[in-house]
This record gives structure tokens, C-alpha cells and sequence, in this order.
């Protein structure tokens, strides 16, 4: 059994690790808001005017999220998105790290009600 208090290295160590955690989760909420809700909606849902006539589907439907692979959702934010030859989504490559996109993926699995 290791005593905590006796390893105040860790303790400061864990929290650290915990805040890295939360500023994760606080970046992909921010970068959704200023890239992607205009069409996607705060909740993912897609009714916004863009969203409606970009036809976005509903990503807090569970049925909508099953049709997703996180590996898709990832390629799609990097390089974008056509749909017979119109560009649906511009990719985000240019705007986005790797690190960025990834978490925008789990956050869009959290949208799911
Ligand atoms: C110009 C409007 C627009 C913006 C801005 C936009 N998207 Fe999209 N996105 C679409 C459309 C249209 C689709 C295709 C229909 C759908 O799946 O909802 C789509 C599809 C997706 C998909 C599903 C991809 C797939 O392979 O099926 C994901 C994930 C996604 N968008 C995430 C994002 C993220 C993250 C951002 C912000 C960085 C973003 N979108 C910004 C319009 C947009």
C-alpha cells in the first residue's frame, strides 16, 4: 500500500495531469464553437441555417452516430468532404492539428443523447 501523502511528487504530478485533461476538453468545445457549429449547431444537431441547407444530420441521434467510425470522422475533419463533386465540408487541416481533431471526434461522440 503506498501512502500518498508521502509522495507529494505524485500528488502534484496527478493534478497536473487532471487539468491537462480538462484544458483537452475545453479546446475542442471552443474549436467547435468557432469552426463548426455555424452548421453542426452547439449540440451537434445540424439546425442551423447552414446545417439545414448543407442537409447535416443529427449527431446527438444515436442511430446517426452508429453510421460513424471514429477513423471516418477523423479523415473527413483533415480533408474535408464532397458529395458528387460539391464540397459538403472544407477540410481543416489547415486550422486543426492531428491532436485537435481527435479530440473533436470524442467530443462529437459525447453530442450523442
Ligand atoms: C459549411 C458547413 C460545415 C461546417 C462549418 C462544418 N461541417 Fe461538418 N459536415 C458538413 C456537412 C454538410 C456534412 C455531411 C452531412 C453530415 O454528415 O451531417 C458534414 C459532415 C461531418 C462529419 C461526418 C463525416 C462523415 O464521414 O460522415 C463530421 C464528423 C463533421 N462534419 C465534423 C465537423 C467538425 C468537427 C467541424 C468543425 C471543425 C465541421 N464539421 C464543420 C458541413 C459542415
Amino acid at each position: 500500500m503506498v501512502n500518498i501523502m508521502k509522495h507529494p511528487l505524485k500528488i502534484s504530478a496527478l493534478v497536473l495531469a487532471l487539468a491537462g485533461v480538462v484544458a483537452a476538453g475545453a479546446d475542442a468545445k471552443a474549436n467547435w464553437e468557432k469552426y463548426c457549429k455555424g452548421c453542426h449547431g452547439v449540440e451537434g444537431k445540424g439546425d442551423t441555417k447552414l446545417g439545414q441547407k448543407f442537409e447535416c444530420r443529427d449527431y446527438s441521434d444515436a442511430k446517426v452516430q452508429a453510421t460513424l467510425t471514429d477513423e471516418k470522422m477523423f479523415k473527413s475533419i483533415k480533408d474535408g468532404l464532397t458529395k458528387g463533386g460539391e464540397v459538403q465540408m472544407k477540410p481543416y487541416s489547415d486550422k486543426l492539428t492531428d491532436q485537435e481533431i481527435k479530440d473533436l471526434v470524442a467530443f462529437i461522440r459525447k453530442l450523442k443523447k
